[in-house]
């Protein structure tokens, strides 16, 4: 809806009503439409306010209406409507301005924005264009580079870049409502002509041509194949180079392109998934909104290693207090240097005072007695853990939460070391932890619901988005990564090369491909893993054939380089050279390459040419089908959970949506139809064999992602 009404005699007051953003539905179309008529058509008003209900201008489009047949007046003929009034017309943003939002006040001839006020055009992200006519008339505004930059990135901006920019008319820190009715008193009756965007001539640039191949050149990088920035680049060309009309008709037809793609299905199915696992259930029932989490003041890391230094940055900078313990002298004096560092560097960029003294430091366990929660850090390595946790559940007063990063490790068997299972959890937190979104955390079979609300809640305060989960080994992620991994080890074998096989995954979409980011994390973490599954046997010792466990195929590849000391990055030498320890650019090394056919031929294996499509079904079918596994063993509770995992934790291309969405976009069938081809030709190999979870799905008709939760429960009650 939007409210008319007359303010100070001869403005016309139009107010958007859609809570929570005032969100531009068909009822809030409608309600404008109706209201500028009126507005027009009365000879009192001699001047027109926009503004949004409660504080917020307007958020865009109603992306729920995107799925169905758009009814109601349409948005391009409305901002049209507006701009061509005969009456000064002046937004007044408070709030937010956000897609639509900002292209209705682009249709304004003035905008007045709040100090506090977020403007932007993020359509790009939801694998959309602003095609109201945002990208043709931000560049006529502001000129092509900046608008450019806001167009094909969809980063939001403060009101004072939106002044300096020239976006905005002017900024108050007082009422804006009151500012923008004096400002439309004042022009009242003054000429329109120089006030509508739409005649403006694009400012031209000296050289268009390189501008627009320069543009092109940036965004298809870091798209990774997402076609959204690339269609918004030809459309700001349009801009610059064709007649208004005619960039409207190119706007629009891009538009058709991006909307009926399924990489604007995948983004938008991405943003309501991130959403969804906010909502999280555990099997026995306890969910989010019945169970609330516990005030957190003060909380412990354990462990000042890699990951504890990025989980304490995160935390301080949350504002809470933070006790750290580290038990190398050394390694707690590098800590806190390096984790100063961090925070003053990000307080710098923020433009914030640096929380440096909310951290305690301290090498003695017991300074730990008086916090709410412990997030435990300490090395993968179980015994030490279960004593970490023994005398944490000694030192810790009582109601203490006592989480644990562990990747892998069970949660259940560390809650049994403490005289109160029901506060443990696993918080896992992704490297860096600073920077990365995602957190798993893990609950138990006793962990208690206010646990995992207190741990979730923590988690959101960290900027982080928590996936709740349930316990097994690797819980989500990393369980998903070990049929993956293995695929491309057998790969190898058969004769592929790390090059081949990273470049399908990162034209895929992945940021780095399954080798580069091995070495990125060092090949000895694996090793150590394997090490202690009994799996990894030096080769002199091994009593067993190298390429076979417990009947199963194995693949020795990885333990074979760590046996030669080759880490990944951190030594130099991994899949990969790189010029020096520590260096990151990866360079194909001649060395692997002979490594790889002197061990075929040991093998008595013939290396054979490996296309792209299979690298592609065998690594990633093989991860998906883990993924129903997971479905089906109840550890995930729905196919978002998994998917906003993969997306957040483990660089999956958002414009595909995650596994689970894009085995439905692929079809079920199809996936299932590969698995069976390929367990075929590998029947040694049980990660191949298809889940009957997916099986059950495709019998019924390979059912739309978003059902799949029903089926799920049908499947399990039937168990
Ligand atoms: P790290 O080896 O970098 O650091 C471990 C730190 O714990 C060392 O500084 C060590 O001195 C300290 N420590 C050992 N015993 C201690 C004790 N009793 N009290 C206090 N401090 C103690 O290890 P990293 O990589 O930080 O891993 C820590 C945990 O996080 C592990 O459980 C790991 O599996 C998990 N994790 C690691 C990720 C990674 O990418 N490195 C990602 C997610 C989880």
């Amino acid at each position: 809806m939007a409210l008319f009404s007359r303010v100070s005699g001869s403005v016309g007051l139009i107010t958007l009503q859609n809570p929570p953003v005032n969100a531009l539905s068909a009822a809030v179309r409608q309600g404008i439409v109706d209201s500028v008529k009126r507005a027009l058509s009365d000879p009192e008003v001699k001047s027109v306010v926009i503004c949004g209900e409660n504080g917020v201008f307007c958020g865009g489009a109603d992306i729920k209406e995107f799925g169905g047949n758009m009814s109601g007046p349409p948005l391009i003929p409305m901002i049209h409507a507006i701009e061509a009034a005969n009456k000064p017309v002046v937004a007044a943003i408070e709030g937010s301005a956000l897609g639509g939002g900002l292209e209705l006040a682009l249709g304004c001839h003035y905008r007045i924005a709040h100090s506090k006020a977020r403007l932007g055009l993020p359509e790009v992200s939801l694998g959309l264009l602003p095609a109201a006519g945002g990208t043709q008339r931000l560049p006529r505004l502001i000129g092509v580079p900046a608008a450019l930059d806001l167009i094909t990135t969809g980063r939001h901006i403060t009101a004072a870049e939106a002044l300096q920019l020239g976006i905005v008319d002017q900024v108050t820190k007082q009422s804006t409502v009151n500012a923008a009715v004096n400002f439309a008193l004042n022009v009242a009756e003054k000429p329109l002509d120089a006030r509508r965007i739409s005649t403006f001539p694009c400012p031209h640039s000296s050289d268009l041509d390189a501008l627009f191949e320069e543009a092109m050149q940036k965004v298809q990088k870091s798209a990774r194949g997402a076609i959204a920035p690339v269609a918004c680049v030809q459309a700001v060309r349009a801009a610059a180079t064709q007649p208004y009309n005619q960039g409207m008709e190119r706007e629009k037809e891009l538009m058709a392109t991006l909307f009926t793609s399924g990489q604007a299905r995948a983004l938008q199915y991405c943003f309501f998934a991130q959403r969804a696992v906010g909502k999280w259930r555990m099997p026995n029932g306890a969910c989010w909104d019945t169970s609330k989490p516990r005030p957190v003041h003060k909380v412990a890391v354990i462990g000042l290693g890699t990951m504890g230094r990025g989980i304490l940055v995160a935390l301080a900078q949350t504002g809470l207090s933070v006790v750290a313990v580290e038990t190398q002298e050394m390694q707690l004096m590098e800590a806190k240097q390096a984790v100063s560092g961090m925070l003053e560097r990000g307080a710098k960029r923020r433009g914030v005072v640096p929380t440096l003294h909310n951290i305690t430091y301290s090498q003695n366990i017991k300074s730990v007695a008086e916090v709410d929660l412990v997030i435990e850090a300490v090395f993968e390595d179980m015994a030490l853990k279960e004593k970490v946790f023994q005398q944490l559940s000694a030192v810790c007063k009582p109601g203490t939460f006592l989480c644990t990063n562990t990747s892998a490790l069970d949660i259940d068997h560390l809650a049994s070391q403490t005289g109160n299972p029901e506060l443990v959890v696993g918080m896992h937190f992704f490297a860096p932890a600073h920077v990365m979104k995602l957190l798993e955390v893990v609950y138990g079979p006793r962990s208690s619901p206010q646990a995992v609300a207190t741990a979730m809640h923590l988690g959101k305060k960290m900027g982080k988005i928590g996936v709740a989960v349930g316990n097994c080994r690797g819980f989500v992620g990393n369980r998903m990564l070990k049929p993956y991994i293995e695929q491309a080890f057998f790969l190898l074998e058969e004769g592929g090369t790390p090059e081949k096989i990273d470049q399908a995954l990162e034209e895929f979409g992945f940021p780095m491909g399954v080798f580069k980011m091995s070495d990125l994390s060092g090949l000895d973490i694996g090793w150590r893993v394997r090490k202690g599954d009994g799996l990894a046997e030096s080769s002199a010792a091994s009593q067993q054939s190298p390429r076979i466990r417990d009947g199963r195929r194995y693949s020795p590849l990885g333990d074979l380089l760590c046996e030669q000391g080759r880490f990944g990055q951190k030594t130099g030498h991994g899949w990969y050279q790189y010029d020096k320890p520590g260096s990151q650019l990866a360079r194909s090394d001649p060395w692997l390459h002979s490594f790889l056919e002197g061990y075929r031929a040991q093998h008595g294996l013939v290396a054979r040419r490996i296309d792209q499509q299979e690298v592609l079904e065998r690594c990633l079918y093989v991860l998906i089908n883990e993924g129903f596994r997971i479905l089906e063993d109840g550890i995930a509770s729905g196919p978002e959970d998994i998917d906003i995992i993969y997306v957040f934790g483990y660089g999956w291309p958002r414009h595909r949506g995650g596994p689970m969405f894009y085995a439905g976009m692929v079809g079920l069938a199809k996936v299932l139809e590969r698995l069976e081809h390929y367990h075929q030709a590998h029947p040694d190999v049980p990660y191949l064999q298809p889940c009957s979870l997916l099986r059950r799905l495709v019998a019924s008709g390979s059912p739309p992602v978003n059902t799949w939760k029903e089926v799920i429960k049908k499947v399990r009650s039937q168990l």
